[in-house]
């Protein structure tokens, strides 16, 4: 079903990165600070098709920035991305917020957090501080992806 796909690391500062986030209203204000890891995935034909980014919390990672680029979508692709993203990660835990996806990552692996289970680094990233709104769904990854 799926063509291969490769990542390529990309710095924050990405141009293609910052437009591909912008045009998906998902947050770039925060994409050039320190901590952060992005990659461009690219399909077997060489073609750019979404990008994702792990930041490191302490010990665990968030995972963000994920966007498929449109006309792409629905066809595996964002799950591909993030399969192949998760296993650029050192141990820890996972988690994301999403406004809008939530039911996308349960496909993938990961299950709704109360707040109140969050570790604190993870809480006090940019992302679940201040430019998330506080109603987002928080997630974890509790099983590995399929
Ligand atoms: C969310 C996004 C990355 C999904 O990418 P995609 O390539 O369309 O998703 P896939 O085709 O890999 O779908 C994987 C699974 O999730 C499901 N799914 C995908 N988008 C969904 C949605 N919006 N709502 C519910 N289910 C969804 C698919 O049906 C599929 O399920 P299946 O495996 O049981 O068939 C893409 O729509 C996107 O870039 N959106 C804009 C940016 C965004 O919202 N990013 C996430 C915020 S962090």
């Amino acid at each position: 079903m799926l063509s291969k796909i490769a990542l390529h690391e990309v710095a924050g500062s990405n141009a293609r990165l910052r437009t591909a986030l912008s045009a998906a209203d998902l947050a770039t204000e925060d994409i050039e600070d320190e901590g952060r890891v992005f990659f461009e995935a690219v399909s077997g034909d060489g073609q750019t098709i979404g990008y994702a980014g792990l930041e490191r919390c302490a010990a665990d990672y968030l995972l963000r920035s994920v966007v498929v680029l449109p006309g792409r979508r629905g066809q595996g692709l964002g799950r591909a991305i993030v399969e192949a993203t998760l296993q650029q990660f050192g141990g820890g835990e996972v988690y994301l917020a999403t406004t809008s996806a939530a039911q996308f990552f349960s496909t993938i692996g990961f299950s709704e957090m109360a707040r109140a289970e969050v570790p604190a680094p993870v809480l006090a990233t940019r992302q679940l501080s201040s430019i998330c709104p506080s109603s987002a769904t928080i997630m974890k990854l509790t099983r590995p992806p399929t």
